[in-house]
């Protein structure tokens, strides 16, 4: 999408619908180029509503991220991170691993996705406003090997920057859905890379739905709920996103110095189905079933079946 087409969305940031001719007299440009404008930014996935006589609109509005706000917000967390903002690429998790030599804290926050990714090869969905898309870059001096509670660690801090906004009903998923009763609320995607014995290097992609137009629900192939569902008062995505960068600031200097088990207890206590039936559906495609005891100290889940308790490190969790 062009310069022109992100100013025009920046106009349509308040949610409110703007007749082609304003838009078109703000901008010094014809309605017609208003009209392609708008026509690109929804073919790289902006939900807009067109209403002849009304204009354009963006549902649910828009609030721009913005550096030196995150910043502000950030307290004495603010030295760790090196945060940018973006308007558009296809993930902030490819866009960091592309950077070679990132320097840990390095943050990416992305308004607009085109191709976001999800855990284990699948899409994931976002629009414009509707979601909270970041990566942070992280160095560690420990190998791949000892980072593989990481993506439960970054759970346990997503679910204590909800829980600053009285998010109500918000669980973790082994090994790291954001989860509600209802659906899932955000997810996380960690790429990691080096040595086996160190140091190792980790971009932490986050996601997390804000609102869902029913357009981008129906896309989502799964139920999904968006924080403006289980909050009182829905987040503004600058504070937010500095909430974040503080817990996983604070939860990855644990992770650094005494591993996932410093951490593991917290994990269940977040946990959505500990103690509860659940159905594991295993990368060969077979189905255990079983009783969700937890996870050990490496993050691997525990499932208490007829033949005791076992543990898994890979798999997809059901109901
Ligand atoms: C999942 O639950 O499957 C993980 C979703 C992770 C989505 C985030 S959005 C920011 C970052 N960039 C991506 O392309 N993916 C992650």
């Amino acid at each position: 999408m062009n310069l022109r087409a992100w100013q025009l969305l920046h106009l349509l940031s308040d949610g409110e619908f703007h007749s082609g001719d304003a838009l078109a007299t703000q901008m010094g440009v014809s309605r017609a180029t208003v009209f392609n404008d708008m026509t690109l930014a929804e073919n790289d996935g902006v939900y807009l509503q067109r209403i002849r006589g009304r204009g354009y609109r963006l549902p649910g509005g828009w609030q721009p991220l913005d550096e030196n706000e995150i910043a502000r917000n950030l307290g004495s967390a603010v030295d760790r991170f090196r945060i940018e903002v973006m308007q558009q690429t296809e993930s902030s998790n490819t866009e960091l691993l592309r950077r070679s030599n990132m320097q840990s804290g390095s943050v990416l926050a992305v308004e607009l996705q085109t191709a976001g990714r999800g855990r284990m090869g699948r899409a994931w969905q976002s629009g414009l406003g509707n979601a909270l898309t970041f990566s942070l870059s992280w160095r560690f001096d420990c190998g791949l090997n000892a980072l593989s509670g990481l993506s439960l660690a970054v759970g346990v801090a997503v679910f204590r920057a909800l829980r600053r906004f009285e998010a109500r009903g918000v669980g973790l998923k082994w090994p790291n859905d954001i989860q509600t009763a209802r659906g899932k609320l955000g997810g996380v995607l960690i790429e990691v890379q080096g040595d086996m014995y160190g140091p190792s290097h980790a971009v932490i992609g986050i996601g997390i739905n804000l609102s869902l137009p029913v357009k981008i629900a129906q896309s989502i192939g799964q139920p999904a709920i968006s924080l403006d569902q289980v909050c009182t008062l829905s987040p503004e995505r600058n504070h937010l996103l500095a909430a974040l960068l503080e817990e996983l600031a604070a939860v990855l200097d644990v992770f650094s110095e005494q591993g996932f088990s410093a951490l593991r207890a917290e994990w269940e206590r977040c946990h959505a189905q500990q103690d509860l039936p659940i159905r594991l559906q295993m990368p060969d495609g077979k189905t255990l079933a079983g009783i969700a005891r937890g996870v050990g100290d490496n993050g691997e889940l525990m499932l208490e079946t007829e033949q005791g308790i076992r543990r898994y490190n890979s798999g997809e969790v059901g109901a």
